[in-house]
């Protein structure tokens, strides 16, 4: 993927667009946050995340964050944002994250095979 990293809200739009077409009707309104998923830019943050959770799916102690739907993806991370989900670690990274940056990371852990 060649698009700036951050584009215009405009082209943001645009891509979510084509991604959200790939995805099941059901997801909408209060679900849109996947309409600002940029697949590379989830994988250039995920590089954090594959610090400690294995990118290939395996669990070695910690949960596969492989292969999840995105949706449930994206609201597991929101809900440690929130703090509804109890985790310090987690607390700490959602924290950091933006709602663009989180759908990303969703769309693209999504994208990989899951745990064997
Ligand atoms: C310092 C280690 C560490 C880093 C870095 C980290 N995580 Fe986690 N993550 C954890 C731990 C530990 C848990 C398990 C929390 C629990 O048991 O409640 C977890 C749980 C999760 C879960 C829930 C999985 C499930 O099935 O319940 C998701 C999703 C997740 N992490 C995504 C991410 C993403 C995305 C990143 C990068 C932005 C990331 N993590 C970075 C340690 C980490």
């Amino acid at each position: 993927m060649t698009r700036a990293k951050k584009a215009p809200t405009l082209g943001v739009l645009a891509m979510g667009m084509t991604l959200a077409t790939a995805l099941p009707s059901v997801v909408q309104a209060d679900d849109d946050i996947l309409a600002k998923a940029d697949f590379g830019y989830g994988e250039y943050l995920s590089g954090e995340c594959v610090t400690c959770h294995q990118q290939n799916g395996s669990n070695q102690g910690l949960p596969s964050i492989t292969g999840l739907d995105a949706e449930s993806f994206a609201q597991i991370m929101l809900a440690y944002r929130n703090k509804e989900l109890d985790n310090n670690v987690m607390q700490n990274v959602a924290s950091r994250l933006d709602d663009e940056q989180i759908a990303s990371l969703a769309v693209y852990f999504a994208s990989l095979p899951p745990e064997e």
